[in-house]
């Protein structure tokens, strides 16, 4: 007998969603690797046997899951975490018909938030991004991504990438930084948006990479903020300095977003609601993965969702994410999967594949967490649930019961 800190036994289905070692694209997204009555052993924070028969182990937590199911914990791939005050009043706006690009003129959007973090210390911006984390781990998220993007000054920006390392740090979740000087361009420069981007390519990059701020480099590539050219520069830049690009691409127009992902090998492109057909083809045939984010389309009251069956169909790898921001406020991924589901047609076990293995792979961390598999980290969910397709379909409200995270119960209904 091999003494482990937890068991997990006897659990209705155990959702491995092992397979190949990269991002699961087209067909591959609708294997989960589902055990009945399955069984997980972990020890020392990770999974040292999955499978149906634990006899050969033993442990001081057992935990008897009868009747639920056990799968990976979800990487949230796309994340504005750090930021202070909300924009509440913009839902006002939204109801009266106005787009995201009037309620930005009118001096909300992304120029407003940036005002108000500008004006916050670290550890209120820290104390404000802690509350969504907690929200985000009973929600059942064990991994995030976040960008920074509300600075847009040298100062600012660091300033919200050490709130990341921080939060890395002391909470609970993995937080893997990107840097998003591109978010916008802030209002100092709005007459002079070449000098901005030479302060992001000349000053704000070389800076963030000396420190080792972030593991990305992030552009929102759309008209009224940067096109694919200024967008190409940065992103090259930072790579340069060893920052893995990514694209807030085709979100409101299609300005070659997702076509310059696949030229310059970003790890993913984002959004994509806009996407053209040579750049769905694009990403069928490239390791970029189409990070789509229907919270956002649900934030902005919008019909029209990303074309997720058009880029499964053709043989491309799909995550999701929440895109957690003042406009798009929610940290709840089940919430994201049910959106995906009923508005943008994927199938449920593409919505699972999505939130946790190829999610983990669009940040770069796809060999460590992601699958239920031995040697894996063990962020393991445990939901109340006979079967993961109750996922979408008990939705709007939280089906997790128990959070592990690397091996330790995190949270327990
Ligand atoms: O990903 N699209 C650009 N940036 C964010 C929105 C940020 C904001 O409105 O504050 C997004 O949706
Ligand atoms: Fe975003």
């Amino acid at each position: 007998m091999k003494s482990v800190d937890i068991l997990i036994k006897k659990a209705n289905e155990v959702l491995t969603v092992v397979g190949p070692k990269r991002a699961r694209k087209g067909k591959e997204m609708s294997r989960l690797g589902v055990i009945k009555n399955g069984c997980i052993a972990i020890d020392e924070g990770k999974i040292v046997y999955v499978g149906k028969n634990s006899s050969g182990y033993q442990a001081d937590e057992v935990i008897d899951a009868k009747g639920k199911i056990v799968l990976p914990g979800f990487v949230d791939p796309h994340t504005h975490l750090v930021f202070s005050g909300y924009r509440d009043f913009e839902l006002d706006l939204k109801l009266k018909g106005y787009s995201y690009h009037d309620i930005s003129e009118m001096g909300g959007g992304i120029n407003y938030t940036v005002r108000l973090t500008r004006k916050a210390s670290k550890e209120r911006l820290f104390e404000e991004a802690s509350e969504r984390i907690e929200s985000m781990l009973i929600h059942g998220t064990t991994t995030c991504e976040a960008k920074s993007g509300y600075g847009l000054s040298l100062k600012d920006e660091i300033k919200i990438l050490e709130v990341n390392r921080e939060l890395n740090r002391k909470r609970p979740i993995d937080i893997i930084s990107t840097f998003l000087g591109a978010h916008a361009v802030p209002e100092e420069y709005r007459e002079k948006k070449d000098e901005y981007v030479k302060l992001i390519t000349d000053e704000m990059i070389p800076k963030v990479a000396e420190r080792g701020l972030a593991k990305f480099c992030d552009v929102f590539c759309e008209r009224g903020y940067f096109d694919k050219e200024e967008s190409k520069k940065i992103l090259v830049t930072g790579k340069k300095y060893g920052m893995i690009p990514k694209i807030h691409a085709d979100e409101f127009s299609s300005c070659g977003g997702a076509e310059l992902a696949c030229e310059i090998g970003a790890i993913s492109a984002d959004h994509l609601l806009k996407v053209s057909d040579r750049g769905v083809e694009m990403l069928a045939k490239s390791d970029t993965i189409s990070i789509l984010l229907p919270a956002t389309v649900f934030s902005l009251m919008g019909k029209e969702f990303a074309p997720a069956r058009k880029l499964i169909d053709s043989g491309a790898a799909v995550a999701l994410g929440t895109d957690l921001n003042p406009n798009c406020y929610t940290e709840n991924m089940q919430f994201v999967m049910q959106l995906a589901c009923f508005y943008m047609k994927m199938k449920i076990e593409e919505v699972i594949v999505a939130s946790t293995i190829n999610a983990a792979y669009s940040v770069g961390v796809g060999d460590k967490v992601g699958s239920i598999e031995k040697g894996k980290n063990a962020d393991i969910l445990i939901m109340d649930v006979p079967s993961y397709t109750f996922i979408p379909y008990h939705f709007g409200v939280n089906l997790v019961e128990t959070v592990i995270k690397s091996g330790k119960i995190v949270w327990e209904r």
